[in-house]
C-alpha cells in the first residue's frame, strides 16, 4: 500500500522536495493529528487533533504557552519522538502528498535535514561539543548531497558567511563553545540550510538571545525564504514575534489548536478568547508603550486531564455550564479560518468581546466583515 520507495531504479534517493505537488495538494499537510505519550501517571495528550496546511513561501507561526504541543508537534512530524512511550493516536501528515507517518525510519532519515530542517530551542542540545563545527556542517551534506570532504568544507565556509559569522575560515575549524548564544544559532541555522530545505522548522530559535540578535536570526531566515522559496514554520511563544513575519497562524492550548488563520484573520479579527488574551498581552506599538500588559491569568491544565467540556473554561472570562461539560466543536469559515469555541459562530459574542487593540483600532470594517463572514461560515466537528 505504501510501497511507494522512494530510491530510484538506480537505487539513489529520489529527492521529494524536486518532485511536483500533487494537483489539489500542499507542501504540507497535518490533519486532525493527534500524539500521545504513555506514562506512569496516565496519557499525556501533548498533540490532540492538530490540523493546518502550508505551501511554499509561506511562514506559519505556531503560538502559545509552555507546554502547549508545539515542540512535540513538530518533532511527530520529523519522527523524532520515541514511540513508546509516544502513540500516534490519530491523523497524518502528509508531505509533497506523501504520508510522512508511512515513511520507514532511513526513509524519514533522508527527509530530515535534507528535506525538513529543525532548528531546535537550545543549540548547545544539537551541536556536538567535541566536533568542530566545519565537520559538523559537512556531515548532512557528505550524507545527503554527495560532497567529498574538501566541497563540504568549502560550502560550510560560504554558509557561516551567509549567516553573518565573521572569520568564517577560522570559525569553520573551531568548537561550539568558543561561540556566543546568538553565534551558535546562527552555526545552527547554517546547519538547517545546509542542504537547501524545502520546509525549515524554527522552535523557539530566538528566545534566548536578546531583542537585537533575535531580529537579525529572523531577517536572515526570511532572506533565505526569498532567496529559496522555502517555507518556514516558526515556533514561539511570543504571538509579537511573529506578527509581521507569519502568513498563517495556529495558537495552540493545552495540545489542540484553538484558533488556525492567516495572520490578518488572526490579529485583525481573532474569535477565540485565548487568541484574545495573547493578543491583549502584546505591547502596543502605535498607541500606548507604557500600557500594562494583561497575560492571560491561571495556568495550563494537565495533559493529562479527563475534564470534560473545553479546555481553556477554567481560565476563560466568558465561560458558561455547557463550556464546562461540552467540548466545543470546531467552527470553520469559508476561508478555512477556525476556532474550537462554543460562541465562535456568534458574531454578536465576537463583536462584542474582542479586544479592541491597535491592530483593529483603525479597521472596523474589516472587523465588522470578519465576524459577518464567521457568521456565515459552516461548522464541522
Ligand atoms: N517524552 C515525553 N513523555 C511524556 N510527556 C512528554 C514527553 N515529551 C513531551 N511531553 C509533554 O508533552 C507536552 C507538550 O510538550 P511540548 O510540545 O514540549 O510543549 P511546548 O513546546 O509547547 O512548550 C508537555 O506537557 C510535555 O511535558
Ligand atoms: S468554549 Fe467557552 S470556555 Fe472555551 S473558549 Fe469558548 S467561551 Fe471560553
Ligand atoms: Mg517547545
Amino acid at each position: 500500500m505504501f510501497g511507494f520507495g522512494r530510491k530510484g531504479e538506480t537505487g539513489d534517493w529520489v529527492d521529494l522536495k524536486s518532485q511536483p505537488v500533487p494537483e489539489g495538494r500542499h507542501l504540507l499537510e497535518v490533519d486532525d493529528l493527534k500524539m500521545f505519550f504513555h506514562t506512569q501517571d496516565g496519557v499525556v495528550k501533548a498533540v490532540n487533533g492538530v490540523s493546518y496546511t502550508l505551501d511554499r513561501g509561506e511562514t506559519l507561526g505556531v503560538v502559545g504557552e509552555s507546554g502547549s504541543g508545539k515542540s512535540v508537534t513538530s518533532l511527530t512530524i520529523m519522527g523524532l519522538i520515541d514511540m513508546p512511550p509516544g502513540r500516534i493516536e490519530g491523523g497524518d501528515v502528509l508531505y509533497r502528498g506523501r504520508s510522512l507517518l508511512a515513511m520507514s525510519e532511513e526513509e524519514m532519515e533522508h527527509i530530515r535535514g535534507n528535506d525538513i530542517a529543525m532548528i531546535f530551542q537550545d543549540p548547545m542540545t544539537s551541536l556536538n561539543p567535541v566536533y568542530t563545527i566545519g565537520r559538523q556542517l559537512s556531515e548532512g551534506m557528505m550524507l545527503h548531497l554527495g560532497y567529498n570532504r574538501q566541497q563540504a568544507l568549502q560550502r560550510s565556509v560560504e554558509l557561516l558567511r551567509m549567516v553573518g559569522i565573521p572569520n568564517a575560515e577560522q570559525r569553520v575549524k573551531g568548537y561550539p563553545h568558543e561561540l556566543s548564544g546568538g553565534m551558535r544559532q546562527r552555526v545552527m541555522i547554517a546547519m538547517a540550510l545546509a542542504c537547501d530545505p524545502d520546509i525549515l522548522i524554527a522552535d523557539e530559535p530566538t528566545t534566548a538571545l536578546d531583542v537585537t540578535i533575535q531580529a537579525q536570526i529572523i531577517e536572515l531566515m526570511q532572506e533565505m525564504q526569498e532567496k529559496n522559496g522555502n517555507a518556514i514554520i516558526m515556533i514561539t511563544h511570543d504571538l509579537g514575534v511573529v506578527a509581521d513575519i507569519a502568513d498563517k497562524i495556529m495558537v495552540m492550548y493545552a495540545g489542540q489548536p484553538v484558533e488556525f488563520g492567516t495572520a490578518d484573520e488572526i490579529f485583525y479579527s481573532p474569535i477565540h478568547p485565548y487568541t484574545w488574551g495573547l493578543t491583549r498581552s502584546i505591547p502596543d506599538p502605535i498607541m500606548d508603550e507604557k500600557k500594562p500588559l494583561t497575560p492571560i491569568k491561571g495556568n495550563p491544565p494537565s495533559l493529562v486531564s479527563t475534564a470534560l467540556g473545553c479546555a481553556f473554561a477554567p481560565r476563560c472570562p466568558y465561560a458558561t455550564d455547557r463550556c464546562r461539560s461540552e467540548r466545543p466543536p470546531t467552527h470553520v469559515t469559508g476561508t478555512g479560518h477556525y476556532a474550537r469555541c462554543h460562541f465562535a459562530h456568534d458574531a454578536a459574542f465576537v463583536a462584542a468581546n474582542a479586544p479592541a487593540t491597535s491592530r483593529t483600532k483603525g479597521r472596523p470594517e474589516r472587523v465588522a466583515e470578519a465576524v459577518t463572514r464567521h457568521a456565515e461560515g459552516g461548522e464541522a466537528s
